[in-house]
């Protein structure tokens, strides 16, 4: 399949994945409504109880909200609310919360600056239409962003403050970090540090898309780039690019998954190519893939634009549609080829998942799309991660790659469930939450998120998958995210636009330097604490 480097047109209006993104300049977007999990099983009301609340609770929080999605999706089809897909995401705890919110400026938090600039938006009813539409930025411009790289890097960054942590790992000697595999590294707390972050400046990253550069898209404050994660029961260290680029030496690192993978992708490119001489490296788009070249590692980092990770009649951009998204469960080799050889294989899948209840399933041997199944979304879910585990477990040598599965990265778009009756969407946020106890009901799917970790857990007996919980730590960061400070159909947002964050807030994604460098972190931590494989070394 060849795609075409064109924008998307369609609009995606509410949901969860747009995406769209080209095959090149893959800026999926879309989200719009997160979606969110059934009611959960074991609730303590009866079902009908919580149902009534519910249902008072989303007219009142959403009729607009779901007025405008009908009016806009102007189809028969709006599964996102006939679905009552919708309808779960709000649950009795997020109703009965204010018991336990807490407030953004905690004490541990009081000295740092507040945003005193920030415009406030307008209280207008949060009208969700369009407000997840969002475009790649125009292949021409990205590949000259990324041909900027003349720039004199400020050489190696200076060493920074040593910063305390509650324990210190030792890097040992050959760059083994030591930290064990049997630490949780998804439980713990933010911590403001800014002396040791950000891990890079944006202004400093030239491969950054201005799909998230915040500050320079006009965000004023700069809090939520400081925030250093702090595992309960050991520390992650401090990213260390040159460490990890003689890691990555001669090897081949794929992020391979949607719109927020490629956000995840764009942190690494930032945080190894620092380690790279200038004009040593460069960004090259082809088809679904982009890839950042470190030939002086002989190395690469790309992303592969797959958001079902199966085939699906939305690989394309320019041809998906919302009520049209189709996936052919059991179709992966076309997408893997592309994978094989890897030496690091990190994927995702899940935004795209969130539209429908159901989804919409090629029929094994259907002569085309049109011939096709509904299947809850659950269960489609397991059968594609299915498909790729065992891709993974038949293709995969282990004793070369490593495979890694990230969990789902939360949107942040109800912040009354944190709180903040206030807010609109994540516009207004510039403080994680801290000392929050128990979950925050922001709609994530949890039973996907256990599936995901079944799978991968299980179904690829041969070949062990890592799988990286970024789904606690990130529900936290309601500051992160690049809400009005972004591009729509390659723009930045204008002035206009950026004061109606009820429309055009993208919570989603994610600001650059920020949350995604976290993760990447939790990759370098589990990377660099086990023994190198693959074939580059010499040793
Ligand atoms: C870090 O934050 C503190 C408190 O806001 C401030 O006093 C200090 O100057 C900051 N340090 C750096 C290096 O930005
Ligand atoms: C560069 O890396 C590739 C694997 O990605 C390897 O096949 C090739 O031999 C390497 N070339 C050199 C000169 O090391
Ligand atoms: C996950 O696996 C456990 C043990 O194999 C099983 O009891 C549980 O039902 C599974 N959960 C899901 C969501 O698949």
């Amino acid at each position: 399949m060849h795609f075409a480097a064109g924008r998307r047109k369609s609009s995606l209006v509410g949901a969860g994945a747009g995406a769209g993104a080209g095959g090149t300049t893959l800026d999926p977007f879309g989200a719009k409504h997160a979606s969110s999990s059934p009611l959960r099983k074991g609730g303590r009301l009866p079902v009908y109880v919580a149902g009534v609340f519910f249902v008072i609770f989303v007219i009142i929080m959403y009729g607009e909200d779901i007025r405008s999605v009908t009016l806009a999706r102007a189809g028969p089809s709006s599964p996102l609310v006939s679905g009552g897909h919708r309808a779960a995401t709000p649950r009795r705890e997020a109703i009965s919360l204010p018991d336990q919110k807490v407030p953004a400026a905690s004490t541990t938090t009081s000295s740092l600056p507040r945003d005193v600039h920030e415009k406030q938006p307008k209280h207008t009813v949060t009208t969700t239409a369009a407000a997840a539409q969002q475009e790649a930025p125009p292949r021409n411009k990205v590949a000259a962003d990324s041909g900027k790289i003349k720039k004199p890097k400020k050489a190696s960054k200076k060493p920074r403050k040593q910063r305390t942590a509650k324990k210190t790992v030792v890097a040992a000697a050959g760059g083994a970090l030591g930290v064990p595999e049997t630490c949780d590294l998804s439980k713990g707390e933010w911590v403001f540090d800014n002396a040791s972050y950000p891990l890079y400046r944006e202004e400093e990253c030239t491969f950054l898309t201005s799909q998230v550069t915040c500050m320079k898209n006009g965000r004023r404050d700069d809090t939520y780039q400081k925030w250093r994660w702090q595992p309960n029961d050991c520390s992650m260290p401090r990213f260390d690019a040159k460490l990890f680029m003689e890691r990555l030496r001669g090897k081949r690192f794929m992020f391979v998954g949607d719109s927020l993978n490629r956000n995840q992708w764009e942190s690494m490119v930032c945080l190894v190519q620092s380690a790279v001489s200038p004009d040593k490296k460069y960004v090259t788009w082809e088809d679904q893939r982009v890839v950042f070249h470190a030939w002086e590692f002989n190395a690469t980092v790309e992303f592969y634009w797959a958001p079902f990770l199966v085939e699906s009649n939305s690989d394309d951009p320019k041809i998906h549609s919302i009520q049209h998204r189709i996936i052919d469960a059991e179709s992966i080799a076309a997408h893997a080829e592309n994978w094989r050889s890897a030496d690091y294989l990190v994927f995702n899948t899940y935004i795209w998942w969130m539209n429908t209840l159901n989804m919409k399933l090629k029929r094994p041997g259907g002569e085309n799309w049109e011939d096709h199944d509904e299947l809850v979304r659950i269960e489609a879910y397991r059968k594609v991660l299915n498909t790729w585990a065992s891709w993974v477990d038949e293709n995969i040598d282990p004793a070369r790659t490593s495979v890694f599965f990230m969990s789902m990265s939360p949107l942040h778009i109800s912040p009354q469930v944190w709180g903040n009756p206030d807010g609109i969407r994540c516009a207004k946020e510039t403080m994680p939450l801290l000392n929050w106890r128990g979950p925050i009901w922001l709609g994530t799917d949890w039973d996907m998120f256990k599936v995901a970790s079944n799978v991968t857990g299980a179904a690829a007996p041969r070949v062990p998958i890592t799988f990286v919980d970024i789904t606690t730590m990130s529900e936290r960061r309601k500051d992160g995210h690049t809400s009005v400070h972004t591009i729509r159909q390659g723009q930045v947002l204008t002035p206009e636009q950026q004061a109606d964050p009820g429309t055009y807030a993208d919570c989603i994604h994610w600001c650059l330097p920020g949350v995604p460098d976290i993760w990447n972190s939790l990759l370098y931590t589990r990377i660099m604490s086990r023994p190198e494989t693959g074939i580059a070394t010499t040793r």
